[in-house]
């Protein structure tokens, strides 16, 4: 289990590289990533035979291939991320059929794009979250080997927009139907070689655990064609100093013993695959953003920020909490309660809010106009769910590697953003 940092309100540095020079550098809002920690963090899941990377996280492509070269698959949720992984260099099937699948689609449907890469040019291992999945597969590439992504009846997750299992989520096949899912797939000539749960994101190891429960019955009932099962992802990790890492040895340790039991009743062994996003990005990655102006709104000290939820929503969408420093704020500098806030025109662009819109105040170091903010945890579902609200253009971002930053994303210009618009 990774060693927890303690936050603090004051950075001045990221992977050794100084934030001002950084900013001065590249601008601001800036995404930088720092290439060692992502590499930790796949080396600590070692112990899983296969590291699926949810690159729904951040999926830039020098990301990506970093990953790659670190030696985990990946997962792809779309046409254009299967794109990404065949650009970032995963082949579209494995050399050998007992490897596993470098690239799988999971999804809860098809769109057309999707079903005709797959089905076409692209023929990457499906991992079926509907009936319609089968069926529509089923039709147009008879034949194939398939996985099913099972919804056990409960779930978990940091927020309730993140629990994506139970009967109020739209994801998986419900454990109810499985067989008639093998089934259907029979009846098309697919060939179900495992199962998949994935309950929420950010959830904790009694909820991880109860799904090696629900997986055991669901394989015992599916029988010996699975060969392989994946535990999904949904590894929490650490955004305040309250924030806990699970147990990965544990955690490991329990499906292990499960799959082995259930690997003596098939009689031949089964990989163990885990498909985390958040676990192997977001400690890596920050956002720096300087602040543009300092007011106060009665008794109320706003710091406004260059970046918004344009760039960082995760406040705005789930009250997540992500930790904020001022850089180069001296040690002993005094501290105000600061409400942090973005450009946007809107009321809820604020960086320092609870779930529900609760506006929160931070402790941080007085700062000034000009003075940079760093926003750390901000690698995963950071710069990917930003947009171009307010006509802002997104971010650039910067991977850091051996003590080298490294443009990975120019900052989108005038032309970048209006491209596609016809007038
Ligand atoms: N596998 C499946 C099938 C998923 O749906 C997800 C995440 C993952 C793996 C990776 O989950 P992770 O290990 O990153 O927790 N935007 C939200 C998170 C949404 C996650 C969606 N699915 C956030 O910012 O917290």
């Amino acid at each position: 289990m990774p060693e927890k940092v303690k936050f603090s309100n004051r950075c001045s540095e990221i992977a050794g590289l100084p934030a001002a020079d950084l900013a001065r550098r590249f601008g601001t809002p800036l995404f930088v990533y720092d290439a060692a920690k992502i590499k930790e963090r796949i080396a600590d899941l070692a112990m899983f035979d296969t590291v699926r990377y949810a690159q729904k996280a951040c999926s830039n492509i020098a990301i990506l291939k970093l990953i790659r070269e670190a030696g985990a698959a990946v997962d792809a949720v779309s046409a254009m991320e299967i794109r990404r992984a065949v650009a970032a260099g995963w082949p579209v099937k494995a050399e050998n059929p007992d490897d596993p699948d470098p690239i799988v689609y999971t999804a809860d449907i098809f769109d057309r794009d999707a079903l005709d890469l797959i089905a076409g040019e692209y023929p990457v291992h499906v991992n079926c979250g509907s009936m319609d999945m089968i069926w529509q597969l089923g039709e147009r590439a008879p034949g194939r080997e398939i996985t099913l992504r099972i919804n056990p009846g409960f779930g978990h997750g940091h927020s309730q927009k993140t629990n994506t299992g139970g009967d109020q989520s739209k994801h998986g096949i419900w454990h109810e139907d499985l067989m008639r899912a093998i089934e259907l797939a029979s009846h098309f000539d697919l060939k179900v070689k495992g199962l998949h749960m994935h309950i929420g994101s950010g959830t904790d190891l009694e909820h991880l655990a109860s799904v090696c429960e629900a997986m055991d019955r669901a394989g015992l009932a599916a029988g010996p064609r699975i060969h392989v099962i994946s535990c999904g992802g949904g590894l929490p990790v650490p955004y305040n100093d309250d924030g806990e890492y699970v147990d990965l040895a544990e955690y490991h340790r329990i499906w292990r013993e499960k799959l082995d039991l259930l690997a003596k009743v098939y009689r031949h062994p089964i990989r163990l695959e885990i498909e985390p996003g958040r676990y192997i990005v977001a400690e890596s990655g920050y956002m720096i953003s300087e602040i543009r102006a300092v007011k106060n709104q009665g008794e109320n000290l706003f710091y406004l920020l260059d970046a918004g939820f344009n760039n960082l929503v995760r406040p705005v969408m789930y009250g997540s909490y992500h930790p904020i420093a001022v850089a180069g704020a001296k040690a002993g500098a005094p501290e105000a309660e600061v409400i942090v806030g973005g450009p946007l025109c809107e009321s809820g662009d604020i960086f320092t809010q609870k779930e529900g819109g609760y506006v929160e105040k931070r402790r941080l170091p007085s700062a000034e106009v000009g003075d940079l903010v760093v926003f750390g945890v901000a690698g995963a579902y950071g710069f990917m769910m930003g947009s171009n609200y307010n006509s802002k253009p997104l971010a650039a971002e910067v991977l850091i590697e051996d003590g080298q930053p490294r443009l990975i994303r120019k900052r989108q210009t005038f032309d970048d953003l209006t491209a596609d618009e016809v007038y």
